[in-house]
């Protein structure tokens, strides 16, 4: 059983109504009398996680600031304030954590999981098993099936048995079908060289290192029901008869708003709950058309509220989709203007840490599941 109530949905173009006139807030969103939320978590219902990215690693490191996490001092008040789950954004990565053939680097890493620790927030370990960030000597070396086999599972066992019983979801495949649904047999080094069956073992291996860490399938691209998800679909049936353990799939949720909205999203959530898996949102953002370094528009806000808005409606709603992450919270850190130059303005917060009416209608969201729960 769902451990609460599904909230009363606002009707989307009321909400963008009213946050074209008057920005929503928890002292108007029309919930019960009494005490008022203030941040994210404390608006979050029992039994669901409300989390970000640790920025950090990746695109920072090019930037005009020191690496945020240690260095920014108002955004880790925000991330321990705001938030009840974190993920490391790069950390965890292979070319951070495992950067020559017999060097680890944990220390970014174990700085995350202790803070969670002393903050009371769950993790989410990402990524054990993916084509990119990979590091150089993994990728041009010349290793025997073998050798790689070794590779993979001793650094499977060496990481997440470092972290055994602090880490609650580990993205153990990361991105391993194109948007075809096709495994990526050439970009994947795993799955190139040692075949599907290795992603089988990884997740055999995951298990063994912590038998408590719920093991995903995580992707882009797989919110609604498409060639990408379906394959997903098959995938896990099949490795779930065959015993595998498999607990959960997450849709990263990468949005933009020149896009429609994944309007399929709860009813593909809901057909991976039916096949007694975990849910989760782990990786949102909704970025917007700024052409020439344009500023959002009130109107464009209002669109990226309901975005928001509505992909958390869709994780709340389904049975045990009970982790929702946003891949950053402040634009000041986000990854999407680098990528994609004319787009931005992607997260809740602004450069500045104010509140955008996306972060608004998040807070309300998840009030509303609160007090529907009670
Ligand atoms: O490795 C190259 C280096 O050789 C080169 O000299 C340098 C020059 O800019 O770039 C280096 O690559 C950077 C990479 O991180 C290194 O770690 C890229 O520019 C940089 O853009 C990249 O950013 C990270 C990205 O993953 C890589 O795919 C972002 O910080 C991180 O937010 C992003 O996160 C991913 C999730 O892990 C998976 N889902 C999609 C999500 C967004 O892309």
């Amino acid at each position: 059983m769902k451990r609460y109530a599904r909230p009363g949905l606002l009707s989307l173009a009321a909400l963008a109504t009213s946050i074209c006139l008057a920005p929503a807030s928890p002292a108007n969103a029309g919930v019960a009398a009494g005490w008022q939320p203030d941040t994210l978590r404390e608006a979050t219902p029992d039994g669901f996680v409300v989390g970000t990215a640790v920025a950090g690693g990746g695109h920072h490191e090019d930037m005009p600031y020191p690496d945020p996490f240690p260095n920014d001092r108002k955004y880790r008040h925000l991330v321990a304030k705001e938030f009840s789950s974190v993920s490391p954004e790069n950390q965890m990565k292979w070319e951070f954590i495992h950067p020559e053939p017999d060097v680890y680097d944990f220390g970014p890493a174990d700085a995350i999981v202790k803070f969670a620790a002393q903050h009371d927030q769950q993790v989410r370990g990402h990524t054990l098993m993916w084509h990119s960030q990979n590091p150089e000597w993994l990728e041009q070396g010349d290793y025997t099936p073998e050798e790689l086999r070794t590779i993979l599972r001793d650094h499977i066992k060496t990481v997440v048995g470092r972290y055994a019983g602090q880490i609650d979801q580990w993205d153990v495949a990361n991105e391993i079908f194109d948007g075809s649904g096709n495994l990526r047999t050439s970009e994947n080094i795993w799955i190139r060289e040692l075949g599907p069956g290795i992603i089988a073992d990884a997740f055999r291996w995951t298990h063994e290192a912590d038998p408590d860490a719920l093991l995903f399938f995580n992707d882009y691209g797989v919110e609604s029901i498409n060639a990408k998800s379906d394959a997903y679909y098959r995938l896990i049936q099949e490795l779930k008869a065959d015993g595998v353990p498999v607990d959960g799939f997450s849709v990263q949720g990468h949005l933009s708003t020149r896009y429609g909205f994944p309007g399929d999203l709860q009813a593909n959530l809901e057909r991976f709950d039916a096949l007694g898996l975990e849910t989760a949102v782990t990786e949102l953002d909704v970025r917007m058309d700024l052409p020439n370094g344009a500023e959002p528009t009130p109107e464009q806000e209002a669109v990226q509220a309901t975005y928001y808005q509505r992909f958390l409606q869709a994780c709340l709603a389904v049975e045990n989709c009970d982790s929702f992450t946003l891949w950053g919270f402040t634009d000041k850190y986000s990854w999407v203007p680098v990528f994609f130059p004319d787009q931005g303005s992607a997260t809740v917060m602004t450069e500045e840490f104010e509140h955008k009416p996306a972060y608004d209608s998040l807070l309300e969201t998840l009030d509303a599941a609160r007090l529907a729960r009670r």
